[in-house]
């Protein structure tokens, strides 16, 4: 299959634009150039493209809602904050090819009337931002940022922003609030941002991967990129594959990729020639699945019938050797850390899960932690002001109903140390107060 994303990632120096332009960069903004406003946004909505930034919302239906917004200006944000635990397909682009990024988000701006955009890049990453920074400053003096565009009257500044580590900016709206120099905290939703987003105005925000796909929609046209992918999830992904797997990386496959395709032909099977035990497929806040669903297709109408979501395409795989309780806890801890606090359900709810895992893998827990557990996340489904709640309760509930044998072993101190590292928090907790050694 040719490769839409990554086509150019890896050529040497793909990052300098004269390299990127003779392999086919900016060859679809004279395309869109060439079309009426109205029609690339059309164009995009036939192509079926969705959002890979984790809901799977239709771009160009997002696109038409600011497009058709009387206030100006109107901004288009690239969501790079890339922060969940897993999750690192984004970076291929941004490190790869920047030039295939500016170039989306150029044809976005051109389609919804914006003449300004921002990357809100994860804090994270510096080799990203210098990279960035550097084809910015390319794509200015080559004379596809700034005024008057290939000479079209269209105008189009991009500036880069970094963020400072925070999971939740890479919520929509609490990114917004952060551009805009305030806390990075989510806002009540409607208005959406495509109406009422930065400084009140008509805002798109996508995710780097989805605007990565612009030019290839453009330049293969909305049918035959529509026949790419799954029914209802057209085109390509990149999954990030992380974990007990012979070959992590990035791969780009079609959307509808079986598990067992992506983990067996591509990444190499699990490490070690161990038996695999839990997948989580769309990053820490998509629900895991076990080996019985290995035939499950990679995209979003299939995940969410087996019980889970696409979410960013972030496959874990943990084998045998693993404690899920363990593997879960450690997730709980990022969330507890990384609420933002703004609301009740998951400010303290995540703090009560992550105490509870976090007796249980210092060999301390107790025979009602099961319950405990499965009470705060009833306590916190469907009452959390925004998403990160609920994908916090995702990892726990899933392991729970899939590996709760393991549940039992840790709460009832039945674990022998041997799975998880009970062993070495047993020799901790003898005598002084138990340390928690997560990673
Ligand atoms: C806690 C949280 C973190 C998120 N982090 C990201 C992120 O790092 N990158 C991203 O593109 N979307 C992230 N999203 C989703 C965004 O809110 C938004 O849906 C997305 O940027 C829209 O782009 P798309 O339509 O191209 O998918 C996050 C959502 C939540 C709730
Ligand atoms: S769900 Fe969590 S992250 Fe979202 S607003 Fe509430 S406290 Fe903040």
């Amino acid at each position: 299959m040719d490769k839409l994303l990554l086509k150019r990632a890896n050529i040497p120096r793909a990052s300098r634009i004269e390299v990127a332009r003779a392999h086919g960069a900016y060859e679809a903004v004279r395309l869109a150039f060439g079309m009426r406003p109205v029609d690339v946004i059309d164009e995009v909505k036939r192509s079926g493209l969705r959002g890979r930034g984790g809901a799977g919302f239709p771009t160009g239906v997002k696109w038409s809602f600011a497009a058709m917004d009387p206030k100006t200006p109107k901004y288009i944000i690239c969501n790079a904050d890339e922060g969940e635990p897993g999750t690192f397909k984004d970076r291929f682009i941004l490190e790869g090819d920047p030039h295939l990024l500016i170039e989306g988000m150029l044809i976005a701006g051109y389609a919804i009337g914006a003449e300004r955009g921002y990357l809100y890049l994860r804090g994270e990453y510096p080799a990203a931002a210098a990279i960035l920074e550097d084809a910015i400053g390319q794509a200015y003096r080559a004379g596809f940022l700034g005024k008057n565009i290939l000479g079209r009257g269209v105008s189009f500044d991009l500036s880069l922003h970094l963020g400072a580590g925070a999971y939740i900016c890479g919520e929509e709206t609490a990114l917004i609030e952060s551009l805009e120099g305030k806390r990075g905290q989510p806002r009540l939703r409607p208005p959406f941002p495509a109406n009422a987003g930065a400084w009140g105005k008509p805002t798109v925000v996508n995710n780097v991967e989805t605007l990565a796909n612009v030019p290839g929609v453009l330049a293969l046209g909305w049918e035959a990129y529509s026949k790419i992918g799954a029914e209802g999830s057209p085109g390509t992904k990149i999954f990030s594959v992380s974990g007990a797997v012979n070959r992590p990386g990035g791969y780009e496959l079609p959307l509808g990729t079986t598990l067992r395709e992506l983990i067996f032909a591509h990444c190499g099977g699990i490490r070690n020639n161990k038996k695999l035990k839990a997948i989580i497929p769309g990053g820490a806040s998509t629900s895991m699945l076990t080996p019985e669903h290995l035939d499950v297709k990679m995209d979003f109408n299939s995940l969410l019938a087996a019980g889970s979501m696409l979410g960013s395409g972030a496959v874990i795989v943990m084998d045998e050797e693993t404690c899920m309780v363990h593997a879960t806890s450690v997730l709980a801890r990022f969330f507890a850390h990384e609420s933002c606090g703004k609301c009740t359900p998951c400010r303290e709810g995540t703090g009560w899960l992550n105490q509870v895992y976090e007796r249980m893998v210092r060999c301390d827990g107790r025979p009602g932690d099961v319950d405990a557990l499965l009470a705060v996340c009833g306590k916190m489904k469907g009452k959390c002001f925004c998403p990160l709640g609920e994908g916090a309760i995702q990892p726990v509930l899933s392991s729970i109903r899939h590996f709760r044998a393991d549940y039992e072993v840790c709460a009832s101190k039945r674990c022998s140390g041997e799975r998880c590292r009970g062993k070495v928090q047993v020799r901790q907790a003898a005598g002084a107060a138990p340390k928690s050694d997560l990673p």
